[in-house]
């Protein structure tokens, strides 16, 4: 069967791979419709992301369809679709223990640290599939972008009527605002892109927007819209380090700070001034758990959650490899690219 494998860094190519074998106890074999492709799948492209091994299949944001499932599996049947939750972890270490999944410590991510999802047909823990009678393969494979965000406002637990700000608005700041509108809070979203904002003030109706533009320009802005206070709860989606070393000015006191992007470098700040003073609270975010898998799928049926803003671009599976690197280009305006599997 096909498979789309990125075999070194800016290099796509069609391969054949072996049909998967028959599912066992715990297993199912599934079909893939959609694959959603995000910033880890651009950052593996341009060999930009650490975590990313060659030569490797990837695909992590996956709508499919059961096909057949192993023995003792209850939870999907054939012909389900499903949302893929695609953090295999250990079930045995410590995090996973305590419930805390999305942080195992010998935790993979398909399609970053394991082969994933661009090919045809897969097997995969049937405790990771996430079932929806409603949901288009396409909204399915949006659900893991959107967990991204609502474990981050999980971690800051905005209160209805705080301020919450939202440091960039790529995909990931844009789940963040699904759920921080969902808090009840009053959301103010900053990025030193003006499109960025625009999509958000235009298709997400976030009327409250900063651009960052150097200087101390933009915390002015943060003060005045919050009447002095500034943010009770931070979200820093930028994969800045300077953005996130700087995050803490903007967090009023007694402020939570939420760091759902993600850096290689060293994050510094003032404590005695900032963190200290403001008896600032700190949170790093790192995937979702299985929970905010469902309240997704539900939000979406329940049309709490509209889809339609994010998939803005499409591919099918011969299609992907040349239309791939038009996706990176700011100008082309790309939320979210979903590629067809037919
Ligand atoms: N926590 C997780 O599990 C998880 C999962 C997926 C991705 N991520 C991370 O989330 C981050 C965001 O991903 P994305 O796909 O939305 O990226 P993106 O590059 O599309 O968006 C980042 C946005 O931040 C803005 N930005 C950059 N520096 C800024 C600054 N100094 N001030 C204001 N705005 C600034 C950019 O203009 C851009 O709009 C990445 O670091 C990514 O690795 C985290
Ligand atoms: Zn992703
Ligand atoms: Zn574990």
């Amino acid at each position: 069967m096909k498979a789309i494998q990125l075999e070194k860094p800016r290099s796509f190519r069609r391969i054949e791979i072996a049909e998967p074998t028959v599912p066992v106890p715990g297993d199912a074999l599934v079909r893939i419709h959609s694959i959603g492709i995000c910033g880890t799948d651009y950052s593996g492209y341009l060999g930009k992301m650490p975590f990313f091994s060659y030569p490797r299949i990837p695909g992590h944001e996956l709508g499919i369809e059961v096909l057949a499932v192993g023995e003792g599996v209850t939870n999907v049947k054939a012909g389900d679709r499903c949302a893929v939750e695609p953090y295999i972890n250990c079930q045995n270490c410590y995090s996973c223990r305590r419930g805390r999944t999305n942080c195992c410590e010998t935790h993979k991510t398909l399609g970053v640290m394991c082969d994933g999802g661009m090919c045809e047909r897969m097997i995969l823990p049937a405790r990771k599939l996430h079932i929806s009678r409603k949901l288009t393969f396409e909204q399915l494979a949006l659900v893991e972008t959107l967990a991204i965000g609502c474990h981050a406002i999980n971690r800051g637990n905005p209160q209805p009527g705080e301020n919450v700000l939202v440091i960039g608005a790529g995909p990931i700041g844009l789940s963040v605002v699904e759920f921080a509108k969902l808090s009840g809070a009053r959301i103010i979203v900053m990025d030193m892109n003006d499109q960025r904002l625009a999509f958000v003030r235009e298709r997400m109706s976030v009327s409250d927007t900063i651009l960052a533009a150097g200087g101390g320009e933009a915390l002015k802005r943060l003060s005045e819209l919050t009447e002095g206070q500034l943010a009770d709860v931070v979200v820093d989606a930028t994969g800045s380090n300077h953005s996130m070393s700087h995050a803490l000015n903007y967090c009023a006191f007694a402020g939570r700070l939420v760091y759902v992007g993600i850096t290689q470098e060293p994050v510094s700040f003032p404590h005695a001034p900032l963190m200290h003073r403001r008896e600032l609270t700190l949170v790093a975010s790192r995937n979702a758990l299985a929970p905010d898998f469902t309240r997704i799928i539900k939000l979406i049926e329940d049309s709490r959650i509209d889809t339609r803003p994010w998939i803005t671009h499409h591919a099918d599976f011969n299609g992907m490899i040349d239309e791939f690197p038009n996706w990176l280009k700011p100008e082309t305006g790309v939320i979210k690219a979903m590629v067809a599997v037919e």
